[in-house]
């Protein structure tokens, strides 16, 4: 299997030189309007084959992105997890598609039920690009959400990533449901505001009320510490825009930062880190300060300093977002 990450920009890419830059540069105007101002469950966002296109150029390498590295975080904590079969709900033009099966080249099929009929003509348009067999043969059905998903057959992995923001709460909750009873494994990704970690947080509950365990990012089962409206758990993600991104967003940075929150839970057993490493790390001369989720009630700033050796220079190297202490470390 080739890298995804450069065959689906490449695809990307191709896709929007063939499109008229200025008729992208209005729709990407008017799709930053609506994300901005809270998206109208009733409205369809991605309506016109320029709104897709647009879409894909300006936002996919962003929600790609974060969806990955969500799906990696989970993936570390269920080293035995191998799914084969994968239900992508709201997939859009696929991101989370492409996203898990970098996270698990162990995926063989994957469904994926969307609202938009020109998303899902560029979805699989651009899916065929890929060589990875769950990406390029996956199934795309026309499916509008009102509630509960559609009864069918078990899966390993179900997905959702920059959805429960389109749905009205009741259907919020009903969809992640459905979506514990069908699949062993559920993530979910959302944009990483303060909303969008009380999306995840409203979820979070029905999962585990459903059985499920945390498997990311939490180090945890017990509740969230973090007192919504006061902070909110999410994570970031680097990453390099294109030629046609940085035109299109008007900006001349040559990366962005995606922000996001997430959560994945599962029936798999799962191998937690003891922490979590909430925000960028404060690295100075002789220590490196952590701010950590864990076991233990609250948020607990940990100052690692150079006497620690071994532990401290893993703190230097330490990220955002990594799990504390880093696998080579935790035996000592
Ligand atoms: C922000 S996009 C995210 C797309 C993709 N998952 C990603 O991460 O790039 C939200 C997607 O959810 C779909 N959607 C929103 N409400 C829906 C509903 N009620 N039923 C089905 N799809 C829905 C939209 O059509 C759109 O493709």
């Amino acid at each position: 299997m080739g890298n995804l990450n450069s065959e689906l920009f490449a695809a990307i890419d191709s896709v929007a030189d063939g499109a008229e830059e200025h008729e992208l540069a209005a729709s990407v105007r008017e799709l930053m309007r609506q994300y901005r101002n809270r998206v109208d469950p009733r409205d369809q966002v991605l309506a016109s084959d320029t709104d897709v296109v647009a879409y894909a150029a300006y936002r996919l390498p962003a929600t790609f992105s974060a969806a990955r590295s969500a799906f990696e975080s989970a993936a570390a904590s269920m080293p035995g997890f191998a799914p084969g079969t994968h239900l992508d709900v709201g997939g859009g033009m696929g991101a989370a598609v492409w996203a898990a099966s970098s996270a698990w080249p162990s995926l063989r099929s994957t469904t994926v039920l969307e609202q938009s009929a020109p998303a899902i003509r560029l979805g699989r348009r651009i899916a065929l690009r890929s060589t990875a067999p769950a990406v390029s043969g996956s199934e795309w059905e026309r499916f509008r959400l009102t509630g509960a998903v559609p009864d069918g057959p078990r899966v390993d992995l179900a997905t959702m990533s920059y959805v429960l923001n389109e749905l009205p709460p009741q259907v919020q909750e009903d969809v992640v449901r459905s979506l514990a009873r069908r699949a062993g494994t559920v993530v979910l990704v959302e944009p990483g505001t303060p909303e969008g970690y009380e999306r995840i947080i409203a979820a979070r509950a029905v999962l585990t009320s459903e059985g499920k365990s945390v498997a990311a990012p939490c180090p945890h089962g017990h509740a969230c510490p973090i007192t919504p409206g006061e902070d909110w758990c999410h994570f970031s993600e680097r990453l390099n825009r294109s030629g046609i991104q940085r035109r299109l967003k008007f900006g001349t940075l040559g990366f962005e930062d995606e922000k996001y929150s997430f959560v994945a839970a599962t029936s798999e057993p799962v191998e937690r880190p003891d922490g979590r490493v909430l925000r960028h790390p404060h690295k100075r001369k002789g220590l490196v300060s952590l701010n950590l989720c864990t076991d233990a009630p609250g948020i607990e700033e940990r100052l690692v300093s150079k006497r620690q050796g071994r532990t401290y220079r893993a703190a230097r190297k330490a990220e955002w977002g990594d799990g504390w202490p880093p696998p080579e470390e935790a035996g000592h």
